[in-house]
């Protein structure tokens, strides 16, 4: 069937606010909701700025987020919020701290716990305002209903979703990108490039969403190397956090696919960031799934400005000499993944049908084992 006869639903925050020098507009928007009770969620890093949001009032700050946040990290953020009651909460930061305070608006209080959320729409709802502020230029979970939290005794992603873990303002100020490292930077373009990649690919690609994958994937083509090269790159920076925000309108209604489940692992057992872990998988996932969807497939890669690179192999390796060029160490082994680890990592990655079954090409077990072979 066209994938033009498929229904299909688009969620966004309320207002989203797009431009450089905005970040005060959480301020505004905090003083015409009447809101006196900030939380800000944020890292280390951006704990130390937080005056750039313009808040009323003394905010609380919760500025310990770390990268790639576990459940004991979200408790504290939950004890803090229990304490200081806000009627706002901001994530302020990367995809770390965004989805962090997606799970602290709508959990303390509720008599629901992280456990009870797992999965799709199975929060009871919200009743304090959502703000988002990325300061990355990758994740666009400021734009999404979902936060990502490790489950230390599993070794687990639990993916929540949820419509009240909608912002209702997101304010995306690419002048708060200027300070990212350049490996920070080349990482998360790479997530925002596969978000936009694995849901142009995906069995649940829709033509209404294929419009910002194509033009996320152009703006990274563009602007990525620009960036990496020269952070203070104003231009350039906007340019990518219009591509990881395109990237968040991606993930909503489509999602990834096999590229973030083989790459889950990576981060969960072996503490790799996210963005970094995307970009080791993107190139054999681009690859592996070539045959089934070569147009699309030649569609990415023109669109990264490579040309159109024919079978598998040569895929791959346009794919892994351009992530490469952007300074990022493309080999597992060297990023500290034992060999010995590849056959539990894979029966790990095989067991995300969540996102594996929206894969244009079935990959097996054994498919992903080959495929952290080539890649380690
Ligand atoms: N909700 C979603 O839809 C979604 C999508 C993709 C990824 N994620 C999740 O997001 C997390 C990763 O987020 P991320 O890649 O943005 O990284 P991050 O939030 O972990 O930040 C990476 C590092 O950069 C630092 N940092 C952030 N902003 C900075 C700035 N402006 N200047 C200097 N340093 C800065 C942080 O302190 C941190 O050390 C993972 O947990 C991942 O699973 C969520
Ligand atoms: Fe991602």
């Amino acid at each position: 069937m066209s994938a033009l006869l498929t229904p299909i639903a688009i969620e966004r925050p309320a207002e989203i606010r797009f431009g450089a020098g905005l970040a005060s507009a959480v301020g505004a928007f905090a003083r015409a909701r009447g809101c006196t009770r900030p939380l800000v969620v944020c890292d280390a890093f951006n704990a130390g700025r937080v005056g750039l949001l313009g808040l009323p009032g003394e905010a609380a700050v919760f500025g310990t987020v770390r990268p790639e946040p576990d459940i004991p990290n979200l408790d504290a953020l939950l004890t803090m919020a229990e304490a200081t009651k806000p009627d706002l909460v901001i994530g302020f930061g990367g995809g770390s701290a965004m989805d962090l305070a997606k799970l602290a608006a709508v959990l303390p209080g509720s008599g629901q716990f992280i456990h009870d959320v797992v999965g799709p729409e199975k929060v009871q709802g919200r009743s304090l305002a959502l703000a988002q502020v990325p300061t990355t230029s990758g994740t666009g979970s400021e734009a999404g209903t979902r936060a990502l939290v490790t489950d230390p005794a599993t070794q687990n992603k639990l993916a929540v979703q949820s419509r009240h873990m909608l912002a209702d303002l997101a304010v995306v100020d690419p002048d708060l990108t200027l300070t990212v490292p350049s490996a920070v930077t080349a990482a998360t373009g790479v997530d925002a490039l596969a978000h936009c990649a694995e849901a142009y690919t995906s069995r649940k690609a829709h033509p209404l969403i294929d419009l910002y994958a194509l033009e996320g994937i152009r703006l990274v083509g563009r602007f990525l190397a620009r960036a990496v090269r020269d952070g203070a790159d104003r231009e350039a920076r906007a340019g990518l956090s219009l591509a990881s925000l395109y990237g968040g309108f991606c993930l909503g209604p489509v999602n990834t696919t096999a590229g973030h489940a083989v790459a889950y692992p990576l981060g969960t057992r072996h503490h790799i960031p996210h963005g970094l872990a995307c970009a080791l998988i993107f190139p054999h996932t681009l690859a592996f799934n070539a045959p089934v969807v070569p147009e699309k497939t030649a569609g990415i890669l023109q669109a990264l400005g490579l040309g159109s690179a024919g079978g598998e192999t040569a895929v791959r390796a346009a794919a892994r000499d351009w992530c490469a060029a952007l300074g990022i160490e493309m080999r597992l082994s060297r990023h500290g993944v034992p060999e010995a680890d590849l056959e539990a990592m894979a029966t790990e990655a095989h067991a995300i049908r969540r996102l594996l079954d929206n894969n244009p090409r079935d990959i097996s077990q054994a498919e992903i084992l080959a495929l952290y072979r080539a890649a380690h």
